[in-house]
């Protein structure tokens, strides 16, 4: 087992609405290690981008965390000060947004972006314009972007959607970082594109040896980038293994079922065998979350909620049909 990077313990999110407060997330565990590639798959509105962006500390202002810890490098991000979490952004992790439109600004040149991001990141030397230039072409090049001077004068919407996506990757990897978190950086793309920029991600995040977090939707896409994935289920994880072993096994009935349905995953709806939709987060159900609609659900189920537990060599579940339970 490698040296822990990221870690979540026990983590309780929700949001300030009109009707209420909700329970978003509820109790996420999970950790990346040092120079590992981790995917989170889940269906929409599962709580995956809720949980990248606490590790950020960019949640929005009706956000509530409830409890748990997140530790960062062996820090506690919660109890971080405003310097340690500058430093954090700046230097520690970057994110690359599902659409680049938005994470681009449009009224400012690309090369006055990356100059920005370059400048804050505490490379020695970043202060420099020539020092930003530099890094910024080189960041460019080696995203497999042609004619970097030219691209650096532009600004997002002379570019298409696939080079904006591609300066997003430059922008968090021109300086070293330990964790890239990519929130479904291929969405938005033609599916052509969408693989030549995944290529581009995975070879940039394993040249620096950087840790990768990324968000997909896609069984497909996280099969092809990552070394071990994690099933999100209605606020919290319920099953993760080495990318191999869950292709070969997979132990949640949710994890089932998302298997038995890849193409369908984006719908909205998991497996035509299994109805429902993710329960509101209002009131949602005590004890397991997935009971609803979970074929074997036990009386248990309703009443308690499972925890992860290891039940082979790093594949864990949160089931009692797994050890958990008696
Ligand atoms: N600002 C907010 N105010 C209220 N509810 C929110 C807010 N942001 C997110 N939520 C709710 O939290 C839940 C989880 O949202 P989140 O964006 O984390 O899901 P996701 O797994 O990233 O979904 P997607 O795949 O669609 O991006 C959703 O029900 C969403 O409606
Ligand atoms: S804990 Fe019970 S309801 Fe939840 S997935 Fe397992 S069997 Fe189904
Ligand atoms: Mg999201």
């Amino acid at each position: 087992m490698g040296e822990k990077l990221v870690e979540i313990r026990d983590l309780h999110i929700g949001y300030r609405t009109f009707e209420g407060y909700t329970r978003v997330l509820n109790g996420v565990n999970c950790y990346v290690d040092k120079g590992e590639k981790v995917s989170i798959v889940g269906e929409t509105g599962c709580g995956k981008t809720t949980t990248v962006k606490a590790i950020l500390k960019i949640l929005v202002r009706q956000a509530r965390i409830y409890g748990g810890e997140i530790f960062f490098d062996g820090k506690d991000v919660l109890k971080m000060g405003k310097a340690e979490i500058n430093l954090m952004r700046g230097a520690g992790i970057s994110m690359i947004f599902q659409d680049p439109m938005l994470a681009l600004n449009p009224v400012f040149t690309v090369g006055s972006q990356i100059n920005a991001v370059i400048r804050y990141s505490g490379e020695p030397g970043a202060e420099k314009k020539e020092v930003q230039k530099e890094l910024a072409v080189k960041a460019l090049r080696e995203t497999s972007l042609p004619d970097p001077e030219r691209i650096l004068q532009s600004y997002p919407f002379q570019l298409s959607g696939g080079m904006r996506q591609r300066i997003c990757i430059a922008m968090a990897m021109a300086t070293p970082r330990k964790l890239v978190i990519a929130d479904e950086p291929t969405t938005n793309l033609d599916v052509t594109i969408q693989d030549q920029v995944l290529k581009i991600l995975k070879s940039r995040v394993e040249e620096k040896q950087s840790s990768l977090i990324l968000i997909t939707h896609s069984l497909g896409v996280a099969r092809e980038t990552a070394d071990r994935i994690y099933v999100m289920y209605a606020g919290t994880m319920v099953e993760t293994a080495r990318t191999g072993d869950i292709f070969k096994r997979q132990l949640h009935p949710y994890s089932q079922a998302l298997m038995s349905c890849i193409p369908k995953l984006s719908g909205g709806g998991v497996a035509e065998g299994i109805p429902g939709r993710i329960p509101g987060y209002l009131n949602p159900p005590p004890g397991c979350r997935f009971a609803p609609r979970c074929p074997r659900a036990m009386e248990k189920c309703r009443r308690e909620q499972p925890p992860l537990v290891t039940v082979d060599d790093g594949h864990a579940a949160a089931c009692f049909l797994y050890g958990a339970g008696d």
